[in-house]
């Protein structure tokens, strides 16, 4: 069981994640066959939003929504570009050909999720090259996890474990976004990041069963990466900004706290199997409340690396805007042939 097994052993019944994805797939093609009438304008927008139907880019939506989900589809998109950085660290050092080809296909998977997620922004009226902008001036953020260093062979199991377990738990309800270009990417998404997710509990599972050594290390990498992946949720919902407009907007589904709880039940009963201790002495299960009691993480240390001032926040932009500039003439190339193929044949 390489980390498929999503359920909680509190709620046998309950469906994995994977499931809820292809439930939100049906729903999708549902959606798509209207039953809303109306003539458009801000009350069908509500009635479609109350009816669980789809907003789609041709659709009247409020300026605060359209605007809400640029930045939200932004940031998730730069996440993913970013995010390819601490991984990429080690596709030249992975262990055996095999791992290097799984984590090369893994890093080229989350190009296409940043390709993906900027062309959904695309179809609220931004350009590609603005959302770029944004991020190279540092005025749009990405995902404060990707600000930490890849130290060892091992981080790369804890970050397809945990970072890209934590992804998962958050996107999932994403599926059922009520934005249609948003909803539809995630579901693609998801099932991707499914894979990345079981490739970093088989690399942590084989070195756990390894060496002393080896075992070590995972241990190292994931007292490393858990309170991290824990911040990943956001703030806690007492101070969190954004999320009631979002929920009424069905843009987010769950708050904050309950996604992080949600991960926190689906890491316990998987660390017992690696063999590995999740770093948290007071995690324990607390009957009362059908969930495991944790430790929150540091939310100062949140806001530090959020503000730009994490441990590898300047390296990460450097090398991002580097690669910005060594690729202009691959877009200026690009653009080029595009304009001569626009060409009329006999002109
Ligand atoms: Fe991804
Ligand atoms: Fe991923």
């Amino acid at each position: 069981m390489y980390g498929n097994d999503f359920g909680t052993p509190d709620e046998p019944g309950r469906p994995g994640l994977l499931d809820q994805v292809a439930d939100a797939e049906r729903e999708l093609r549902a959606a798509a066959d209207r039953s809303v009438e109306s003539e458009g304008g801000e009350r069908y927008f509500e009635a479609l939003v109350a009816a669980d139907q789809k907003i789609e880019p041709r659709d009247w939506m409020p300026d605060g929504y359209r605007k809400t989900l640029i930045r939200q589809m932004a940031q998730h998109a730069h996440s993913e570009i970013i995010g390819m950085q601490p991984e990429a660290n080690w596709i030249t050092r992975a262990p055996t050909l095999k791992r290097k080809a799984i984590l090369l296909a893994k890093v080229q998977d989350e190009a296409g999720h940043g390709l993906y997620l900027y062309a959904g922004a695309e179809t609220l009226g931004v350009t590609r090259d603005s959302l770029y902008e944004l991020l190279l001036a540092g005025k749009q953020k990405y995902s404060s996890i990707f600000n930490y260093p890849t130290l060892t062979w091992a981080d790369v199991g804890a970050i397809g474990w945990l970072v890209d377990g934590a992804a998962i738990v958050n996107q999932v309800p994403l599926c059922r976004c009520s934005y249609g270009p948003y909803a539809r990417a995630m579901i693609r998404i998801c099932k991707e990041e499914s894979f990345h997710q079981r490739q970093g509990y088989e690399i942590l599972y084989t070195l756990a069963h390894g060496t002393p050594a080896q075992k070590a290390m995972a241990q190292d990498a994931v007292d490393r990466w858990w309170y991290p992946s824990l911040a990943m949720f956001g703030p806690p919902d007492t101070d969190s900004t954004h999320s009631e407009q979002s929920m009424a907007w069905k843009i987010k589904r769950f708050s904050n706290d309950d996604l992080r709880q949600r991960f926190v039940d689906m890491c316990v009963p998987q660390a017992q199997v690696l063999g590995l201790t999740i770093p948290d002495p007071e995690l324990r299960w607390n009957a009362e409340r059908g969930y495991h009691d944790y430790t929150h993480p540091d939310y100062g240390e949140l806001m530090t690396v959020i503000k730009g001032n994490g441990p590898c926040n300047r390296q990460r932009m450097a090398h991002r805007r580097q690669a910005h500039e060594d690729g202009a003439w691959v877009r200026e190339a690009a653009a080029a042939y595009a304009a001569k193929r626009r060409e009329p044949v006999n002109a």
